[in-house]
């Protein structure tokens, strides 16, 4: 007994993260181990799971994101060995049309989940990922394109004054929502595929997603020296009743989308001036000592599975923003630091000896472990190499991917749901049937198996 409890210390001693935040060796070890700790919930390449989905309780969204911390990890450590693993989960989830609307996740897809694959896959355009290696499925480049035209033909001016509703789809609960993630990704997406491609299109539409933002209200902004950023708010009582609860994603996926514009826009001073209140905002609400924290539940320790992944895309935006500000970089950099700091020591979890936790202050594990916690530690660790790489690339210096200004304009979704806009105009028997038809139509002969 005692032998082995000394025995669980010593090598807890020897394995818990020790870095060298100024060693990119010695960082790309650390964040080695965390990501094989992520892939103890991914089954995808084992009998029984699924490629491109991680195990249950984690939903088809939380893939996109985890991914999309891996692909950078991929590209700022160079380390091929999941090169082949994100290659087939990015091909396996595109959907029957390509535009990441895949037939299993039509009872729980929204656009912010769809969103958030799509940055995922516009990230594998910015870093050059290898292109898709199956016949017949378009560039990375061309997927980000349908997921965003596909959004974007769901925006809906007739309530609220424009926006995207929480959900894809009528069936699922929160249809009458309209979140601020599902428009932070829009926006993001338009303004990544504006300054990627260079086409003044993508971000006239940036601009209006941000505009509507600020109108409604989601985006608090003008008239103070930070920014608020709340999570969305009922068509019901036409976006008045918000609910003001900050998360980090949201406040992260909406700076990162100023800085795209900031960028992509030459630096002009209007995004000069929302990227500093939103990063004011980000340092305000999200870090406490130097250390990022999620504000909205951790100190109630009632972070649910969703909100415990939340700071890796919040880490992997303030990463962005010091890359494409580079004024920021003396703000943001210091505070990932400290904050990499942190997660070294709670990463000493667990059997393996370097689980890690979810709260970063109290330097030692703090005894969670989950998905979000690795995905969240990879993310905030790996924001130390964000200089060292060549920033992200645009069409014109590095990047290859073969795109498609049109793809997704003839999906089934876009099509079928553009139709039922028109007609559920009618009574609600009506729209009834058509949801029915839809569903019909979307997942085969398998809807009658739900009734
Ligand atoms: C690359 O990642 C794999 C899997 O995590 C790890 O075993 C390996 O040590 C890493 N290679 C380098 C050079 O860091
Ligand atoms: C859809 O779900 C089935 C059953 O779980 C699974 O076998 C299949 O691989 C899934 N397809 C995708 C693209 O996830
Ligand atoms: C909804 O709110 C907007 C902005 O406050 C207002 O202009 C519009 O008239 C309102 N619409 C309805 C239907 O109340
Ligand atoms: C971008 O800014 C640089 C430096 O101020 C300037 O030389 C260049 O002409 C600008 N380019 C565009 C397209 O505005
Ligand atoms: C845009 O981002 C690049 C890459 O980090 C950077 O070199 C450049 O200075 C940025 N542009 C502006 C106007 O800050
Ligand atoms: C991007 O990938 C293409 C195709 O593999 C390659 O030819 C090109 O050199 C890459 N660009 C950079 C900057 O590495
Ligand atoms: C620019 O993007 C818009 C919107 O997707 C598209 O309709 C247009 O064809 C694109 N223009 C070019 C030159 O690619
Ligand atoms: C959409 O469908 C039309 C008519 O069938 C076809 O001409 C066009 O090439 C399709 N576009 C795309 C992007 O698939």
């Amino acid at each position: 007994m005692i032998i082995s409890i000394l025995l669980l210390s010593i090598f807890k001693l020897t394995t818990s993260l020790d870095i060298d935040t100024s060693d990119t060796k010695s960082i790309c070890d650390a964040t080695a181990l965390i990501q094989q700790g992520l892939m103890d919930y991914y089954w995808g390449t084992q009998y029984g799971g699924t490629v491109g989905m991680f195990q249950p309780p984690y939903y088809w969204w939380e893939a996109g994101e985890a991914f999309g911390g891996m692909i950078e990890n991929w590209y700022l450590c160079g380390n091929t060995s999941y090169e082949s693993m994100l290659m087939d989960a990015f091909v396996a989830q595109t959907g029957p049309d390509y535009d990441y609307i895949p037939a299993n996740q039509t009872m729980v897809e929204g656009n912010d989940d769809q969103g958030i694959w799509g940055l995922t896959i516009m990230n594998a355009v910015e870093r050059n990922f290898t292109a898709p290696n199956k016949d017949g499925v378009p560039g990375w480049l061309a997927l980000s394109q349908a997921v965003f035209n596909t959004m974007w033909s769901r925006w809906d001016d007739a309530h609220c004054q424009g926006g995207l509703r929480w959900q894809i789809f009528t069936w699922n609960s929160g249809y009458n929502y309209k979140n601020t993630v599902a428009n932070a990704c829009l926006f993001q997406m338009a303004a990544r595929l504006g300054r990627y491609t260079g086409n003044q299109t993508y971000l006239d539409v940036a601009s209006k997603v941000f505009n509507w933002l600020t109108e409604v209200g989601f985006v608090v902004i003008d008239g103070q020296d930070y920014a608020n950023v709340y999570d969305g708010a009922s068509i019901d009582d036409n976006c008045t009743d918000i609910t003001t609860l900050e998360w980090s994603y949201n406040h992260g996926i909406v700076l990162g989308g100023a800085a795209f514009m900031y960028n992509a826009t030459n630096g002009s001073s209007t995004w000069q001036n929302r990227v500093d209140k939103l990063l004011t905002g980000a340092t305000t609400y999200f870090f406490r000592n130097g250390v990022m924290y999620e504000s909205a539940c951790q100190d109630g320790n009632n972070c649910n599975n969703d909100q415990r992944s939340f700071r890796s895309i919040f880490s992997r935006m303030l990463s962005f923003t010091s890359i494409l500000v580079p004024e920021t970089a003396d703000i943001i950099d210091p505070l990932m630091k400290s904050t990499a700091e942190a997660v070294a020591k709670s990463c000493s979890g667990g059997t393996d000896g370097h689980t890690c936790g979810l709260n970063w202050e109290k330097g030692t594990w703090d005894g969670q472990y989950g998905l979000g916690e690795q995905m969240c530690a990879l993310e905030a660790m790996q924001s130390l190499l964000i200089h060292t790489k060549p920033p992200l690339y645009t069409q014109y210096n590095g990047g290859s991917s073969v795109g498609d200004a049109n793809a997704g304009l003839n999906s089934s979704t876009t099509n079928v749901l553009k139709n039922h806009l028109n007609i559920s105009n009618g009574d609600r028997a009506g729209a009834a049937i058509v949801t029915a038809i839809i569903l019909a139509i979307l997942l085969g002969g398998a809807v009658w198996m739900l009734f």
